[in-house]
């Protein structure tokens, strides 16, 4: 693979040698522009004739340690770039400080990667959290004098925030967390919970229904549909209705059906009864490139629980017949990465994985696939582009990935923390994992389904991982001592729950008063045709937090599940679009929601990859809508009346545009920090927030 060749080439000399390029491009028989394709578009590829630094120090610049002060870091006047410059000057070589996109360490922001070129022998870049400017400084300072830097700040050495417990093989117990790490602990953490070896007994569970069998476990033929596809499943692919009945969403963001995601690749070889047999290719990709700023989960899952993973991807390459499974993760993961292929290789001594499974006569080989870097690679079509040595830019669709995905075969792209829960589900079954959902105090009936892992930084006591029932209330999550502890510096201002992609909601969000009765039983109605369970969970909550003519809703009362925030639009009738996501950004006290939004938009600009125009251009013409608003009010004449109104009609246009013709979810969200801005913090457009911040814990 192109990619993984450029990236050894890149740590052999610290930047791709144009005649490295072509000697690759001779060796490899791939012509050597298709090779500059792909070397001139990932961040990670530094080319030969950009002059490359011998000394880069970046700052991460999103979201969390935007909010951490990663601006002042990066300040050209007072920050970093004034002493990577004076060093530059003294030293005659090179030395650049710079932005970057999220480093993944959003609970312990600021983040800061530090590259040597080459690196030494044997050494990562190194990261540091946390640090303030001088501490950064004085690294720069010794790296200049050919000096070893401080101790990097790894995570393995990190004790994150958690509410996983003791059964864990590597503590992870905080300093003064003692008490609150009492709690249960994370049921996908079977091997933990139950003090088991991690011998991969869900992967042989499965080989042992395999060989009982008695025959091949051929996928349904075509023709089968309804209930006699139903039926057919039932009796020869029991453990694959587990995971129907677990009803797992994707964790990644899209929240698609795994179950659906499994079945068609299981079917997608289905033919004739003969055909059925002639197995072809198909491939598991486990979607480890989490770089929504504020996303931090599956850094812990691959770092301390790679088992879990590994055997997810083994599960899904069993269960839906396919022949190898990758591990894609971001490249700013050397710990991790080193964790996962470690771990690849105790599977295969144990027989695991690789060839004829727990002697099953099934092959399942895995490997991981190093991320050569930028978030729209986690856009699951994006991905399989930057596997095949193309830049990762998203596919239209159809085809899906289920027919036409790796290679142009059938492919499951799983995240890595769905995955990771489908050996707790193979072994205690889909009830089980169903059943672990949040339930309201009685004498209300309704309740949620399954659980899930949140990563939440900001302004909380404890920023860290939590596992929580779905449907937990956001309040819950930020405020009880099981989880983060309560927010911190000041009253809630606004939560980011998506990330950047689903802007920032405000604590009191308004809702349209004009809603009464008999629209909402139509809303009600109308969701019951898709599911009576999530009509009766709006039912009840609107019974219970929104009485008929409220005007706003307490955003602290949002369950947390995917599913209903989707139902919210047509519940509440709110002007923009919420959503879910895996990191939640809690912004308390005096925080200035306008300039956060614009760091937001920023972020997308930054990482749109610019395959459709509407989002190329249309991303910048919002970055620079937001930047005159915010240097217009902060020079004291703020856009009002008339000029203000039109502005915010260009964001709603963009808004529109982008959800029509863009290729991928980038685009359909982009415009929606600075619609969230402007419609729900107007104050925010006329002046900076003021005001002296006091310490919250409730
Ligand atoms: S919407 Fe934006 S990020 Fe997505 S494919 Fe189009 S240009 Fe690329
Ligand atoms: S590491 Fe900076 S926002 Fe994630």
């Amino acid at each position: 693979m192109i990619v993984q060749r450029l990236r050894e080439i890149q740590n052999r000399y610290g930047f791709l040698p144009d005649a490295e390029l072509k000697k690759l491009a001779d060796e490899s028989g791939v012509p050597l522009h298709r090779i500059e394709e792909v070397s001139s578009y990932f961040p990670a590829f530094i080319l030969e004739r950009t002059n490359p630094a011998k000394i880069v120090l970046r700052v991460c610049r999103d979201a969390t340690c935007h909010l951490r002060g990663a601006a002042q870091l990066l300040d050209n006047r007072h920050g970093l770039p004034v002493v990577a410059q004076q060093l530059t000057q003294q030293t005659g070589q090179t030395i650049c400080v710079e932005g970057v996109s999220c480093l993944g360490r959003c609970d312990r922001a600021p983040a800061v990667w530090v590259e040597k070129r080459p690196m030494p022998p044997g050494e990562h870049a190194w990261v540091y959290c946390q640090r303030d400017q001088p501490f950064l400084e004085g690294v720069l300072r010794r790296l200049a004098a050919d000096e070893d830097p401080p101790a990097p700040d790894t995570d393995a050495g990190y004790l994150p925030h958690t509410n996983l417990n003791r059964g864990y093989s590597q503590p992870v117990v905080g300093p003064g967390d003692e008490p609150v790490l009492e709690a249960a602990g994370w049921s996908l953490d079977i091997y933990g919970r139950q003090k088991w070896p991690r011998d991969y007994r869900a992967v042989r569970r499965f080989t042992d229904y395999l060989k009982n069998l008695g025959r091949p476990l051929l996928p349904p033929p075509r023709e089968l549909t309804g209930q006699e596809l139903e039926n057919y499943i039932q009796k020869w692919h029991p453990m694959l209705v587990e995971l129907k009945k677990a009803n797992l969403l994707g964790m990644g963001g899209a929240g698609a059906l795994a179950y659906q995601k499994w079945l068609d690749v299981w079917r997608a070889s289905s033919g004739d009864t003969d055909a059925r047999l002639e197995v072809s290719e198909k491939y598991i990709v486990c979607n480890g490139d989490e770089s929504e700023p504020g996303t931090f989960k599956d850094r812990e899952l691959l770092l301390r629980m790679p088992h879990l993973v590994v055997e997810g991807v083994i599960l899904a390459g069993l269960m839906t017949g396919a022949t190898a499974g990758y591990i894609f993760i971001r490249h700013e993961y050397h710990e991790q990465i080193e964790a996962v292929r470690q771990e690849i290789r105790r599977a295969e001594r144990l027989g695991a994985c690789g060839d004829n499974i727990f002697d099953s006569h099934r092959n399942f080989p895995v490997e991981v696939f190093e991320s050569p870097g930028g978030y729209i690679c986690g856009e699951q079509s994006a991905l399989i582009e930057a596997m095949e040595d193309r830049r990762g830019q998203p596919r239209n669709r159809p085809p899906e990935l289920t027919t036409n995905g790796f290679r142009d075969k059938p492919t499951v792209v799983n995240n890595v923390e769905t995955l990771a829960w489908t050996p707790a589900i193979v072994l205690f079954g889909g009830d089980k994992y169903e059943s672990g959902g949040w339930r309201p105090p009685p004498p209300a009936t309704a309740r949620w389904g399954g659980r899930r892992l949140f990563s939440v930084s900001g302004d909380v006591a404890r920023p860290g991982v939590y596992e929580v029932p779905i449907g937990l209330p956001l309040r819950e999550l930020l405020t009880d001592a099981r989880y983060c502890g309560g927010i911190i510096n000041g009253p809630l201002r606004a939560v980011a729950t998506s990330g950047p992609s689903g802007g920032l909601l405000p604590a009191k969000l308004p809702v349209d008063p004009k809603f009464d009765e008999r629209k909402r039983a139509e809303a009600i109605g109308k969701i019951a045709e898709r599911s009576a369970a999530d009509a009766a969970f709006l039912d009840w909550f609107l019974r219970t937090h929104l009485p008929v003519g409220a005007k706003e809703l307490d955003v602290l009362e949002l369950p947390l599940d995917l599913v209903f925030f989707r139902n919210m639009n047509s519940a509440f009738r709110l002007p923009v679009e919420p959503m879910l996501g895996a990191a939640i950004i809690v912004y308390a006290g005096q925080v200035d929601i306008l300039e956060q939004a614009v760091n937001f938009t920023e972020f997308f600009r930054n990482e749109s990859c610019g395959k459709c125009v509407p989002c190329r251009i249309g991303s910048q013409k919002l970055v620079q809508i937001g930047t005159e608003l915010l240097q217009r009010r902060n020079a004291g004449q703020p856009r009002t009346g008339a000029e203000a109104e039109r502005l915010a009609n260009d964001v709603r246009d963009l808004y529109r545009t982008l959800q029509l013709t863009s290729i991928c979810g980038l685009g359909y969200v982009a415009p929606i920090p600075l619609a969230t801005a402007l419609t729900y913090f107007p104050d925010d457009l006329l002046r900076p927030p003021t005001g002296e911040a006091e310490v919250s814990r409730s």
